[in-house]
């Protein structure tokens, strides 16, 4: 059983280079029993953020308290906010099927990302102004689905203050800002007659569009620019529940695993190469875990361990920071599957400005697959640890992002590590397109179902 979560060892010509190599890449190769620790130290932090004691889990109550049920009808202008494009979209939906989806994007400028956080929500309504303006619907009264992809401590479906930035965003004063308020208001002044109806993460996103698809769907994951999972949790066992809002039987909740061991309680999996990659990162010492796992972070985890490798003369050259990207773990592993490493030596050429040879780019390939599997493994743990909890014959997990949909061997990883983790669970993996976008829609619509049940 141990021996099943080790990638194989490296195979060079030159032996002795090969076992001094694995033995520098050691700390990133995780045996069952340390995963088996990871999982049980999740499981601890689970419970204590339910039960609103220390923990590095944010476990939010998102009062998303139902799922799709084929019933969702209309018309919604959904917002997508979380990596380097701003979307806006417009949805219909009926029957709870997705009939006309017009889309525009959006790019976000470094200035807009790291500058004033007013300035970024008036660019936001902005965007909103232009895109009604090109479907012809200016005057129209329209519901909105805010999708937010931060931590936030959320009052109701459609409220919620951003706790911190994370991946590449870092706007000065919004730390405790209602950021659907802040966003109403700027519609507002615009002249707009468009209600922010739901605020909602790109995880509960993804759960309720996967749920659309399959009623088995009960978690939600994103592996994309961050990493992140929410589920439907039995509402008895979530401490945080404000007074408005009836208690329901499930709710979804936002785990925020990205900060999983910020306090500490995880420092056992943490190796030079990580401490690199956070020092060098926007929002260092926070959401270290996303840093393991995200696309963003995956090419900066090879670069960084690369370099050590070269630093001891494993490796012929230093990359240049930045040069290496998750598109290049991708690609490394692609062809690492063929067999084959023309590409792989031309990205590295490009990235160290000279020639390497091909056992280089066994070398880098190498390094891809030890952190790909880390990768892999660490959001195993938590979704086998969910499963856990779960008393379900089947689940299905919806999943999203950029990593599980271009990394040629992510999902194949999981499917055989959850099973290694939770041998008594049965599940599935569904690839849940576009959660933000239409699970979006569909929770507005949801939120419109049980506004009009209350009446
Ligand atoms: C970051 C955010 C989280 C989001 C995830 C994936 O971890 O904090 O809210 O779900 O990225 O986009």
């Amino acid at each position: 059983w141990e021996q099943q979560f080790l990638p194989p060892p490296l195979q060079l010509d030159d032996r002795a280079r090969a076992i001094k190599i694995d033995s520098r890449l050691a700390g990133l190769m995780l045996c069952g029993a340390t995963l088996r620790r990871v999982g049980e130290v999740f499981s601890r932090e689970i419970e204590n953020g339910l039960r609103e004691r220390p923990s590095s889990l944010q476990m939010e109550n998102t009062y998303v308290p139902e799922l799709p049920d084929g019933t969702e009808e209309g018309v919604f202008l959904a917002l997508d906010l979380g990596g380097t494009n701003f979307r806006v979209l417009l949805l219909e939906l009926q029957a709870g099927q997705l009939v006309r989806e017009d889309v525009k994007q959006y790019h976000i400028s470094d200035a807009l990302r790291l500058g004033p956080g007013e300035d970024l929500f008036n660019f936001l309504a902005d965007c909103v102004q232009d895109f009604l303006r090109t479907e012809g619907m200016e005057n129209d009264e329209l519901s909105l689905g805010f999708t937010f992809s931060f931590p936030m401590k959320q009052h109701s479906i459609s409220s919620g203050e951003l706790i911190t930035w994370t991946k590449s965003f870092k706007c000065g004063g919004m730390e405790g800002v209602d950021v659907a308020a802040l966003l109403q208001r700027c519609l507002h002044a615009r002249g707009l007659r468009v209600t922010v109806q739901v605020l909602l993460n790109d995880t509960t996103g993804t759960l309720v569009a996967g749920a659309q698809l399959d009623p088995a769907v009960v978690i939600g994951v994103i592996m994309g620019t961050g990493s992140n999972g929410c589920y439907m949790e039995r509402a008895e066992r979530v401490q945080h529940w404000e007074a408005a809002h009836e208690r329901v039987q499930d709710v979804c909740v936002d785990i925020e695993w990205g900060a999983f061991g910020d306090n500490g309680c995880l420092s056992f999996l943490r190796t030079e190469f990580d401490k690199e990659v956070d020092d060098n990162s926007l929002l260092a010492t926070s959401f270290t875990f996303e840093k393991y796992i995200g696309g963003k972070y995956l090419g900066e985890l090879l670069c960084a361990v690369l370099s050590g490798l070269a630093r001891d003369g494993l490796f012929p050259a230093i990359p240049a920071r930045g040069s290496l990207l998750s598109a290049h773990v991708s690609l490394f592993e692609e062809e690492n599957v063929a067999g084959v490493c023309s590409r792989t030596a031309e990205a590295l050429r490009d990235a160290c400005g000279r020639a390497v040879s091909r056992h280089d780019a066994l070398v880098a390939q190498h390094v891809a697959r030890v952190i790909s599997n880390r990768a892999a493994q660490l959001v195993s743990v938590c979704i086998a640890t969910l499963l856990r909890r779960m008393s379900r014959a089947h689940v299905s997990v919806a999943v999203d992002g950029s990593v599980f949909k271009r990394h040629p061997r992510i999902r194949t990883l999981m499917e055989r590590y959850i099973a290694l983790l939770a041998p008594n669970h049965k599940f599935s993996l569904l690839g849940a397109e576009d959660g933000s976008g239409k699970g979006s829609a569909l929770t507005a619509a949801i939120a419109a179902r049980i506004a009009a049940r209350s009446l």
